[in-house]
């Protein structure tokens, strides 16, 4: 089996994160901030150290300014309810996952304005188009970092520059990027990013975050309300991080893997991890290149942009979803065709409403499999029977009669 979906969630995870989740419900298992004895002590503990080794990723000073959420989505719904209000505009791109858009769809029913700013053809926002963009009720700005569609990496040190000029809030959704390539929320100029555990980072499904910046807080309400551990004599909630938007008894186990990969990514080094992942996507993309009638959409070809390891490409002739059907079947490698719950980016990039299928390799695949990927597509695309264009999309009656 070949696993190339690491973009919707990466496996297989590293041991350590299976060991430390294990070591926890067996020998821990408390529920950290409360009670006050010794295993709940240590649950704490175990938390804390989870943020910190985040905050030492992230470039942030004070750890308790990364908060705990079930995934990136719910700390963009966070973002996204807790700081826009009737009358303010918000700016976003047509390059966004459906974790931001339908958020920000949903939350224009309560007076919200949303402008959605056009990317090129090949997936790449740029800054000058947001700078159009901006009203005198700009409240927000919310971008995620990396396409889950092309891999596309946006300009965000560019954009928070102009956010920063408008005293505009600045947030960006990292869910693809966490992990796989450096960021610094300084460099960046970030108010607000929301990350997953469980893609990039090889932590646990059910673990994402957010980061704060400081003073923010104070601009963000929270999306959840309830027990804390904290100030419990209070029927109000806590205003101080991270208890202000952690309710509830967390996710513990889940954090416990989370330190341990994280500390997994820390010892290997982004560099190295970007390095490895951009070389096999960069050799996927040239062995389909080189394939008859395979379509690869791929924004650093026509503009010098840096990309993810997600490789998106069409074989005339063929939905995405027969060949991954194909793909899985006869070659037991795993993909995800579709949309990819982007809907938006696919008609950015034209291929809408089909999608494209698409192969995301991680930091446990190797040169060889790629080369197997490669083949099999190659035999797939020799089966195609269907006429051409000749920029290699298939003609639309020929899909019909498929
Ligand atoms: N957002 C994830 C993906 O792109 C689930 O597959």
């Amino acid at each position: 089996m070949i696993y190339l979906d690491n973009a919707a969630t990466s496996y297989p995870k590293p041991e350590e994160v299976c060991q430390a989740m294990n070591y926890f419900m067996r020998h821990i298992g408390a529920s950290p901030g409360r009670s006050g004895h010794r295993l709940a002590i240590e649950a704490g503990r175990l938390v804390y150290e989870a943020r910190e080794m985040l905050a030492e990723l992230f470039g942030v000073e004070n750890p308790l300014r990364i908060i705990f959420t079930l995934n990136a989505t719910e700390a963009l719904n966070l973002i996204i309810n807790g700081v826009l209000s009737a009358g303010d505009h918000v700016i976003t791109s047509s390059m966004e996952h459906n974790a931001v858009m339908r958020p920000l769809q949903a939350i224009k029913e309560k007076g919200i304005e949303l402008t959605i700013v056009n990317c090129s053809p090949a997936g790449v926002l740029f800054p000058q188009e947001v700078a159009r963009a901006i009203k005198p009720n700009t409240r927000l700005i919310i971008l995620n970092h990396a396409s889950n569609v092309t891999g596309t990496i946006q300009p965000i040190s560019k954009i928070s520059e102009i956010a920063r000029d408008h005293k505009i809030l600045f947030a960006v959704d990292a869910a693809q990027t966490a992990g796989c390539c450096p960021i610094n929320v300084e460099a960046f100029g970030v108010d607000f990013l929301a990350f997953s555990g469980h893609k990039g980072l090889y932590g646990p499904p059910g673990t994402g975050g957010l980061y704060i910046r400081e003073g923010c807080e104070a601009k963000l309400k929270p999306l959840v309300y309830g027990g804390t551990g904290s100030y419990s004599e209070f029927t109000h909630q806590p205003d101080f991080l991270p208890d202000k938007y952690e309710s509830g008894t967390p996710n513990t186990a889940g954090l416990a893997g989370l330190k341990a990969s994280v500390r997994f990514v820390l010892d290997r080094g982004i560099s190295q991890i970007y390095k490895h992942e951009n070389n096999l996507a960069e050799a996927l993309r040239a062995g389909l290149r080189n394939i008859k009638g395979v379509t690869v959409y791929s924004s650093g070809q026509l503009t010098p942009q840096p990309q993810l390891s997600v490789v998106s490409f069409n074989i005339a002739g063929f939905t995405p979803s027969e060949v991954a059907v194909q793909l899985e079947e006869k070659y037991q490698i795993m993909c995800r065709p579709g949309l990819h719950c982007a809907p938006l980016a696919h008609q950015t990039i034209g291929t809408f409403p089909q999608g494209t299928v698409r192969l995301s390799p991680g930091y446990f695949n190797t040169l060889d499999e790629i080369k197997t990927v490669a083949k099999a597509i190659e035999e797939i695309a020799n089966q195609a029977t269907c006429p051409m264009k000749d920029n290699g999309t298939v003609l639309l009656s020929s899909l019909e009669e498929r």
